[in-house]
């Protein structure tokens, strides 16, 4: 089978653990270029020995693993504009674009999957896809954001807020910038992806009345939670004290929870939402899903 040729951009916490996965993952797949902002700065993964360096050129897939929206978006117009496949783990571009980025992957004849914006290397979207089919989701409910609950769980414990944030930085689970987390933009943008797929029809960013964890005061033993709720009417984003009974407060750490009521039944997933090598994972199965020959597009393209 000919391997496909992947360039990727983003070389940080998730596309340099799927650059460590290409190489040592079982499908046929060839990294041909990375691009980084800066190919002469220090980082802890080495940029890798004989690839191109610099943005996607010639090649099957492109993998886009860089954050943020203006530089993404024209890759993904120019990418799906010549019907090749779009990969990405960017909610923000979705949560702003999804829709012209839908269409022209549509109209095109290409491919838009993005597994890991939402849930990291839980397959959320999979599932409410999956639950979509019958046309019968009632509600969605979650915890969508692996940073606030990093903070609020170690603050339940006693630690300082800053000091919480910083573990999460460290550890490569906030956005570049933490103030996407923390003011519950992230979990907005997520939960716009998930809801827009719910109920098979486009919703933004824009759409949620959101609030985040800033100035929250978290008393030891206590369970506050960035909670996201969505129906096909409102989309909400906000710190919630939990219930101990409830599922979503046995979320700690890095987890993430996704809770979907279809026709009175509930189903639950849930899993690390950040971290490179789990986030990475997500992206290596939408790069198998391509091996395999399908070409999903996210939203479902329709012009
Ligand atoms: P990082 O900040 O760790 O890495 C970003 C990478 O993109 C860096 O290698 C950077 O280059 C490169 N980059 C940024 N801007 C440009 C540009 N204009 N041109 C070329 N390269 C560029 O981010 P993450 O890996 O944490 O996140 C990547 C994406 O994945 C984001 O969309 C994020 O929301 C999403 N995501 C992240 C998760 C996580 O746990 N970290 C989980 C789920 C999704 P340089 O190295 O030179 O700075
Ligand atoms: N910053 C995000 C989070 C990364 O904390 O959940 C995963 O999307």
């Amino acid at each position: 089978m000919p391997r496909l040729r992947i360039g990727l951009i983003g070389w940080g916490t998730v596309g340099s653990a799927l650059g460590e996965l290409i190489e040592s993952g079982p499908l046929p797949l060839e990294l041909e270029s990375v691009a980084v902002r800066d190919a002469a700065r220090e980082r802890s993964r080495a940029l890798p020995d004989g690839v191109r360096i610099g943005l996607p050129e010639g090649v099957d897939v492109v993998v886009e693993l860089a954050g943020g929206v203006d530089g993404p978006l024209g890759w993904a117009r120019e990418t799906l504009a010549t019907g090749l496949p779009y990969v990405t783990a960017n909610k923000a571009l979705l949560a702003s674009h999804g829709d012209e980025l839908s269409r022209l992957a549509g109209a095109n004849r290409g491919a838009l999957l993005a597994s890991a914006s939402v849930g990291g290397g839980t397959p959320m979207i999979e599932m409410v896809e999956h639950l979509a089919a019958t046309g019968q989701i009632e509600s969605l409910r979650g915890i969508v954001n692996a940073t606030t609950t990093y903070i609020l769980s170690a603050m339940g414990e006693g630690r300082s807020y800053a000091d919480a944030l910083r573990a999460a930085q460290e550890a490569g689970y906030a956005e570049a910038d933490p103030s996407f987390d923390v003011e519950g933009r992230d979990a907005a943008q997520k939960l716009a992806i998930l809801a827009s797929v719910a109920w098979g029809r486009w919703r933004g960013e824009s759409e949620v009345d959101s609030s985040g964890i800033v100035g929250v005061a978290v008393q030891p033993g206590e369970t506050i939670r960035l909670v996201a709720q969505a129906t096909r009417e409102r989309m909400t984003v906000e710190p919630i004290q939990l219930q101990t009974s409830s599922p979503l407060a046995a979320v700690a750490g890095v987890e993430s929870i996704l809770e979907v009521v279809v026709a009175g039944a509930t189903f639950r997933i849930s899993g690390p939402g950040a971290g490179g090598r789990a986030t990475a994972g997500a992206v290596y199965a939408d790069l198998a899903r391509l091996v395999a020959g399908e070409r999903p597009i996210l939203f479902g393209g329709a012009s």
